[in-house]
């Protein structure tokens, strides 16, 4: 497919590193001491070489999602795309889901929950400060085009969520158990709550909240190690370096109101 005229782009040195660009007719990209005019990119192929004014060879791409999250503008820290993919599966979204999501941060999960739940699915995205919304939305507009099934609200979602009959709701900030009391309300029953936190701490306390609900069940918590792996003729080894610990993310969902708790004794590897 080719490039065109307003897309962003990434272009790749041989040594894989990323230099993102969006492509603006009639402008030059300089960088190093080597200059190409976004001319010569719009129009060409995705994936094609191209060479710059001082012979420098590089492959220029349309950005996968996991590729545009690690270099977009960041206003509050990312959820790595490796923990995305997770909680993709582990929330179970599925197209046309209707999620809460607190907070819009940078954007790079909404992107991804936008993606699963399509054009017929709904995003409702509470978020305190109006300048990381602004981040947010600029972020999402490069790469996903503007989403009309997105609602962003400037709201303290400890106060409470106004929306009823919630497929999933999806937390990334700090102290999720001030939520539990709401979601259990904005959930459908059957919904899930799933929340991404960096300390056990703060997985302990969400934990105790949800069991206290009395409502959510197979409360589980994970957490996803990623290793690359480095393979060249006869060396083939996990890399030296890893990111070792990102986030823990906590699942629950929930039931309808029982008299006794319905408690599911828990069971080795549960959760995938
Ligand atoms: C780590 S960031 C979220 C990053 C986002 N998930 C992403 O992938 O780009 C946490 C966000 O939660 C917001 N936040 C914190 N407390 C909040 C609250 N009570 N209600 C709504 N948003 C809140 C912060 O302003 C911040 O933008």
């Amino acid at each position: 497919m080719k490039l065109s005229d307003g897309e962003r782009v990434h272009f790749i040195d041989k040594k894989g590193r990323h230099y993102p660009l969006n492509l603006c007719r009639g402008k030059v990209f300089r960088f190093s001491g080597e200059a190409i005019a976004h001319d010569d990119i719009i129009g060409i192929e995705d994936g094609s070489i191209v060479i710059f004014s001082r012979g420098s060879k590089f492959v220029v791409v349309r950005p996968t999602l996991a590729e545009y999250i690690l270099k977009m503008p960041r206003g509050a820290q990312v959820i790595y795309p490796k923990d995305i993919g997770m909680i993709l599966m582990i929330a179970d979204i599925y197209p046309g889901a209707k999620i809460v999501e607190a907070g819009i941060g940078s954007g790079a999960l909404t992107m991804a929950l936008l993606r699963v739940v399509g054009d017929k699915g709904e995003i409702i995205s509470y978020e305190v400060r109006e300048d990381f919304i602004k981040r947010a939305v600029e972020n999402i507009n490069v790469y996903h085009g503007r989403a009309d099934n997105l609602l962003v609200r400037n709201k303290d979602i400890y106060e409470g969520i106004d929306e009823q009959g919630i497929d999933r709701v999806v937390l990334d900030l700090p102290e999720p158990w001030r939520v539990v009391t709401h979601a259990e309300r904005s959930l459908r029953q059957g919904g899930i709550f799933l929340c991404y936190l960096p300390t056990t701490i703060q997985v302990s306390m969400v934990v105790e909240a949800l069991k206290m609900s009395g409502t959510f069940i197979q409360i589980e918590t994970i957490e996803t190690l990623l290793r690359t792996w480095h393979v060249e003729e006869n060396s083939v080894r996990p890399d030296h370096r890893m990111v070792a610990h990102t986030g823990f993310i906590t699942v629950a969902r929930k039931t309808g109101k029982t008299p006794e708790p319905f408690v599911i004794e828990s069971r080795q590897g549960g959760i995938i």
